[in-house]
């Protein structure tokens, strides 16, 4: 376990909703200690699920569960089948189901033990079972330490698209040990290394530059960077976040990259060809592509923030992406109708440069078409 005095601890300013994310190595074994206050804050009596998916039981859960019976807390696992199509209303059923038949009270906490499928659907769970329990997010991947876990935004698919159907539910702690990290498979700690790049693109480029001498060596394994990485990720996340809960205004610049990665990810049937991680990287170089298009951002910039995409193992273009190459026309049909689209115009996080991004509804489709077309 490493220096605890590594770790660190951001507070998500709310008012009356604010909670503090832990980031650190070894987290988890100080799960208990850090929860206890919320349970005897609560007086809840009831006992405490941790839900989580079954790949995720296989490694973490009997650690978590052990040491919070220890501890004295009756934690209670509810173990969901892994993967995207359990964030739909069949796994919603399933989920407040158990949660009932344990007889969960209304002072009660959740705990969310897993990636962003189980973050996303065990806070959406909690935010409407009795009209809202607690939770807790216990992210294990790096994309949902950085971005799912932090921020309130819960939901489940519908037939017509991803996340269409949910709401804001804070948590009311995140606990983010990044030594969970060192049992991922390199591509999707990768992927979640995108969302880490995106905050120094969007406004940070002394955090990027740190990115490009560090980014590898966190991702190799490197504790303490990866403690950096990570903490100032939410950190980032945490002071927008607090500004703009509901995404009115700045909240949108996280979604930098999203607008074209979804469209990608959707033309290439959210398939193991690309994942979401690999979608947004793209997504955020064509976004630089198209401001350098537009004039906005110099192409140094576009070519440096590229060039850290491709040096740790990131695709940065189109023809990166594994098979018949995804048509111009579709994507912007794609981009047509995700949920960012108002009024009919579709927004868009252009840049000025690294570290300088902002949101825009009033980009022109036919440099769209051509960013499309050429990258
Ligand atoms: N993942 C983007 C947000 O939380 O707003």
């Amino acid at each position: 376990m490493s220096d605890p005095s590594s770790n660190q601890k951001i507070s998500v300013g709310l008012g009356e909703r604010a909670y503090d994310i832990h980031v650190g190595a070894g987290l988890l074994a100080r799960a208990a200690e850090l929860l206890k206050p919320l349970l005897s804050e609560s007086k809840s009596r009831g006992p405490v699920p941790v839900v989580t998916d079954a790949h995720v039981a296989d490694i973490h859960l009997p650690p978590l569960l052990d040491l919070l019976g220890k501890a004295g807390i009756d934690a209670r696992p509810i173990v969901m089948a892994p993967g995207e199509v359990t964030k739909s209303f069949a796994g919603l059923e399933r989920l407040s189901g158990a949660l009932l038949d344990m007889r969960i009270d209304r002072n009660g906490l959740v705990i969310a033990l897993g990636g962003g499928v189980m973050g996303d659907l065990t806070g959406f769970a909690a935010g409407v079972l009795k009209r809202g329990v607690a939770f807790a997010q216990i992210p294990t991947t790096l994309l949902s330490q950085v971005d799912s876990s932090v921020g309130g935004k819960t939901a489940i698919n519908a037939r017509q698209g991803k996340n269409l159907i949910g709401l804001f539910h804070q948590p009311r702690i995140v606990i983010a040990d990044t030594t969970l990290l060192a049992t991922l498979p390199r591509r999707e700690l990768l992927s979640g290394y995108a969302e880490v790049a995106k905050y120094g693109a969007l406004g940070d480029a002394n955090f990027f530059e740190w990115l490009e001498v560090n980014g590898a060596k966190a991702l190799a394994g490197d504790e303490a960077a990866m403690i950096k990485a990570v903490a100032h990720s939410c950190q980032m996340k945490a002071d927008i976040v607090a500004r703009d809960e509901r995404e009115t205004g700045d909240r949108a610049l996280l979604n930098l990259g999203h607008t074209f990665g979804h469209a990608l990810e959707a033309a290439t049937g959210f398939s193991d060809r690309l994942v979401h991680g690999e979608g947004v990287a793209i997504g955020m170089a064509l976004a630089f592509r198209l401001s350098v298009k537009l004039g906005l951002c110099p192409g140094q910039d576009a070519e440096r923030f590229t060039r850290h995409l491709k040096a740790v193992g990131l695709p940065a273009a189109i023809p990166d992406i594994a098979g018949p190459r995804p048509d111009a026309d579709e994507l912007i049909g794609h981009m047509a109708h995700d949920k960012k689209v108002t009024d009919g115009k579709l927004t868009f996080i252009l840049l000025n440069g690294l570290g300088q991004a902002f949101v825009t509804r009033d980009v022109p489709l036919a440099a769209v078409k051509s960013v499309l077309t050429e990258s």
